[in-house]
């Protein structure tokens, strides 16, 4: 496992397999004091191999430069990081994640990267250093855990990045970059929690063990407690909406309540709702077999939900949070839930099914209608909705709907900090007409495709009473087919972990 950490002290002394250090696109390169340092042990060759290969310090241009014993470091790697004016925090989340994949590809196990002395205006060296740390351990994600005796012949030659040492000339930043560092790590681990729980095959996480990974979370801190919601405990509290989606599958339906409480008095109470899908087929209303093959995705709002609780203690957040899931597997057979069924949800509202496969929402109305009843000060759920959302907003961008400004305020805040691209969709209070059901209270489907994010949208606020309530459909960006970042790997991305820390850290 890759650790990074930051310390005081000079880069020339530095012993590593290689040592990284930055240069702005354009800059002189006698304004870089740290690349003077080293080109003086080196005899001015490393500046004069930097002039024969035209580096100008443009994104993703790097020099390589073979020690050979002059200094304790095997390579010197200098990498452009394009326009100082251009550099904010996205940028050095990207630019850790390079540095870490390309540290990988030349087989350094021990990576020395000296600190540069940039700044970026309203920005501390804090959230930098977080940012490039972030993106280096999120780059460097790789899911193995189902390679097999093919993989063995890879693994003879795999070369993964052991130590990255940030080095900190200045004796005034490294505190604040020490802690920016171990910050993100807590982050980054979350978030890579939220992606292996989403990468895992459906048939190795059915939703016990969704279930089991939060008594795990729960058992490694003393301020989280958690109640298991089995199919007893559902039926008691008339969760027959989530239930009945469940209903069809072998393998039983399972809820987790976990309330994380901070040492002091709480500042506010905030509920966080996970869709909890463990694979979607779509039931009798069955999906084609395109659409299926990544439906294993369909729990990655309550493996976001999980990721938090992973680093709420850690990060000593000051609100009382909760979170809660409902895990189904929703698959067609003799007793599954079917178009035209009508469902009592715990609220008492009637659910008319018309598609088993608008199912997310189904569960959600029990979630809902279950996290309101500990009155929250305020609510967010998360859900790999609908493929409505992804139509409108395509694959990268989340959809946020609420009625509430500050919530709308903090959340958007959150997202553009973390990086985690969020986009306000309305809830368009004359949709509701068509989720009216002629038979029961509400219908699980809108009026045909058009404005099915939305419809889907407003079906939850029924469920949410007067709480202030946000709903992100993370459907786009919660599973990456094509990769277009590089600290986002193909596969489950943990998109919402970071940005709902951000928020709650933020309350
Ligand atoms: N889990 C899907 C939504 C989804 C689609 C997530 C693509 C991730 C990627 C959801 O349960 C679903 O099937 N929704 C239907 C709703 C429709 C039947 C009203 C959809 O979007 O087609
Ligand atoms: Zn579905
Ligand atoms: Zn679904």
């Amino acid at each position: 496992m890759l650790t990074i950490h930051a310390r005081q002290g000079a880069v020339v002394q530095e012993k590593a397999d290689l040592l990284i250090m930055l240069h702005a696109k354009g800059a002189a390169l006698v304004s870089n004091a740290l690349l003077q340092k080293i080109d003086t042990q080196l005899t001015g060759s490393l500046t004069a191999l930097m002039k024969q290969d035209g580096f100008i310090g443009k994104t993703g241009e790097a020099v390589l430069y073979p020690c050979l014993g002059k200094i304790p470091a095997g390579k010197v790697l200098v990498v452009g990081v394009g326009d100082k004016e251009k550099l904010d925090v996205d940028a050095c989340r990207k630019l850790g994640a390079q540095l870490a994949k390309r540290a990988k590809s030349l087989k350094a196990k021990t990576v020395v990267l000296a600190w540069p002395e940039i700044s970026i205006e309203g920005k501390t060296a804090r959230d930098l250093a977080s940012a490039v740390t972030e993106g280096m351990v999120l780059g460097s994600y790789v899911f193995h855990e189902y390679k097999g005796r093919l993989h063995e012949a890879y693994q003879k030659d795999g070369h993964e990045v052991e130590r990255v040492t940030i080095t900190v000339s200045d004796r005034t930043t490294i505190k604040a970059i020490e802690r920016g560092v171990e910050e993100a790590r807590i982050l980054a681990d979350a978030t890579m929690l939220a992606r292996t729980l989403v990468n895992t095959p459906p048939n190795h996480l059915l939703p016990a063990d969704m279930v089991k990974v939060a008594e795990q979370i729960a058992s490694e801190s003393k301020r989280i407690s958690l109640t298991i919601l089995d199919e007893e405990k559902m039926k008691e509290l008339g969760m027959n909406a989530a239930l009945a989606v469940g209903r069809g599958s072998y393998n039983g339906s399972k809820g987790a309540h976990l309330i994380y409480r901070p040492v002091g008095k709480p500042k506010k109470r905030i509920a966080l709702v996970g869709k909890a899908v463990t694979f979607d087929s779509g039931g009798l209303s069955i999906k084609p077999a395109d659409g299926m093959m990544t439906m294993k995705c369909d729990m990655a709002g309550a493996a976001a939900v999980l990721g938090v609780f992973q680093a709420l203690t850690k990060l000593d957040v000051s609100v009382e949070v909760h979170g809660i899931f409902l895990a189904v597997e929703n698959m067609p057979s003799g007793n599954a839930y079917r178009p035209g069924d009508v469902v009592k949800a715990m609220d008492g509202t009637t659910i008319e099914v018309l598609n088993t496969d608008a199912e997310g929402r189904v569960t959600l109305a029990d979630a809902l209608s279950y996290a309101n009843t500990f009155k929250p000060d305020a609510m967010v759920d998360l859900a790999t909705l609908t493929g409505a959302c992804v139509v409108a907003l395509g694959e990268d961008v989340s959809a946020l709907m609420t009625d509430d400004d500050r919530l709308r305020d903090r959340l958007l805040t959150a997202a553009k900090d973390t990086g985690e691209p969020l986009w306000p969709l309305p809830l368009y209070a004359p949709y509701q007409e068509l989720i009216k059901s002629k038979v029961a209270d509400i219908k699980n489907i809108g009026g045909g495709r058009a404005g099915g994010a939305i419809t889907a949208g407003l079906f939850l606020q029924h469920f949410v009473g007067k709480t202030p309530w946000a709903h992100l459909d993370i459907a786009g960006p919660a599973f990456v087919e094509k990769e277009t970042r590089p600290d986002i790997p193909v596969g489950g991305s943990g998109y919402g972990v970071r940005l709902l820390l951000k928020y709650l850290q933020g309350i």
